[in-house]
């Protein structure tokens, strides 16, 4: 149980089938940590923790279970004695958070309390929470810091913040477990291997995932959702970063936080914002393919821009992102073409 150096920990990742949390894994397995993982594979397979233990040659530890139910982990947690959990495991889709509120209620606020309770009642002692800039919601100041005010603009916004709040509210109770929270500007590119990816079931909502299947001959053309922004050149502005960058992040976060017990929110990006355009033109470069685009009216709730100041978590870590858009694309376009359906083998 006790840890051979400092930085060596036992890190239960929730959410760990999916498309960060897989990434989170494999880094976790690289550097030498122990890891479990919570999942329910409602929106993931088993596909890419077999090719995490394939790309690292070491195993992970699996707990099939549902955060909204805490007798499904809770004795896996007493017998495997988590250090550190990262709580990835959640919903995000924006849209179906407006169709279906009460689910991303229960999973994303409710769905934390629960591992937040059983983290503190089997001794951990650091917690990450997967935030989003979403919580910032219309009215952004860029580059936005984390004290700009919150006020986000759909059900899976709100139980983000909410969710926040309620992981605050303990920690001040129970300081004993750190609490972490990281707030993801726009995560995109896949793990340099091509073997693990970002893998959306249905038509892609996001920006890069769709451009990628335009590029594959999926989808004839990306719709650009406007180009009459107040920017550079119309299109909206937005801060990516590169997935491996984000969970880097991460690793760092739990670092500080066993150095300096506490609770910290950070934003996590580039600090660099970047159009659709600029996007568009980058992907045809490094690809050397053509994306056929097509203006249509602005996306509902969308800010013209947003990026963050990351002024605090590279001052409080030895954190930077290391990876710029070309890498984010090449990265993305080789995951893409090796797996053109994804984890599911074509028939
Ligand atoms: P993802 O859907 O690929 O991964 C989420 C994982 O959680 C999946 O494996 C899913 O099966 C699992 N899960 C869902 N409900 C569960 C439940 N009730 N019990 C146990 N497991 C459950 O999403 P992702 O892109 O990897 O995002 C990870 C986290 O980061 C989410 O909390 C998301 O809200 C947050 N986030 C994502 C982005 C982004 O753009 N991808 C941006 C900001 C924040
Ligand atoms: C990026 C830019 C679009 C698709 C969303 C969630 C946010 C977070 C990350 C989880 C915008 C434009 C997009 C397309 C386009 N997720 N676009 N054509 O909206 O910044 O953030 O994902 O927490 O909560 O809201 O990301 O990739 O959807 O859009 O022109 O087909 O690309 O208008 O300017 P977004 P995105």
């Amino acid at each position: 149980k006790s840890r051979m150096y400092v930085g060596e920990m036992r890190v239960l990742v929730t959410g760990g089938a999916g498309y960060i949390g897989s990434h989170a894994c494999l880094r976790l397995l690289e550097t030498g940590h122990e890891v479990a993982v919570l999942d329910n594979f409602r929106n993931s397979q088993m596909e890419p923790l077999r090719r995490v233990q394939q790309l690292t040659g070491k195993s992970l530890a699996l707990c099939e279970g549902d955060v909204r139910q805490p007798e499904s982990f809770e004795a896996f947690l007493e017998a495997w004695h988590p250090e550190s959990i990262i709580h990835f495991a959640g919903l995000k889709s924006v849209s179906e958070s407006v169709a279906r509120p009460e689910d991303y209620y229960a999973t994303n606020v409710q769905g934390t309390l629960n591992v937040a309770e059983v983290a503190r009642t089997v001794g951990v002692r650091s917690f990450i929470f997967s935030s989003s800039a979403t919580v910032y919601g219309a009215q952004q100041e860029v580059p936005v810091d984390e004290a700009a005010e919150t006020s986000p603009v759909n059900p899976y916004g709100r139980s983000k913040l909410f969710a926040e709040q309620v992981l605050r509210d303990i920690h001040a109770v129970h300081p004993e477990m750190s609490v972490g929270v990281l707030r993801y500007f726009n995560p995109v590119g896949a793990h340099v291997s091509g073997k693990l990816g970002e893998d959306p079931t249905g038509t892609p909502a996001n920006l890069m995932p769709y451009m990628a299947r335009v590029a594959s001959g999926v989808y004839p053309h990306l719709n650009i959702y406007g180009d009459d922004y107040a920017t550079s050149d119309g299109t909206g502005i937005r801060d990516y970063i590169h997935v491996v960058d984000l969970v880097d992040a991460h690793l760092a976060t739990l670092e500080a936080l066993d150095v300096e017990p506490g609770v910290v929110t950070w934003n996590v990006g580039r600090g660099e914002g970047v159009s659709v355009a600029e996007m568009v033109s980058v992907f045809e470069r490094v690809t050397r393919l053509s994306i056929p685009v097509q203006v249509t009216d602005r996306r509902d709730g969308d800010v013209a821009t947003s990026f963050a100041n990351v002024g605090k978590i590279t001052a409080a870590t030895k954190w930077t992102a290391q990876r710029g858009v070309e890498e984010m694309v090449r990265d993305l376009w080789k995951w893409q073409s090796a797996n053109p359906t994804g984890y599911t083998l074509e028939s």
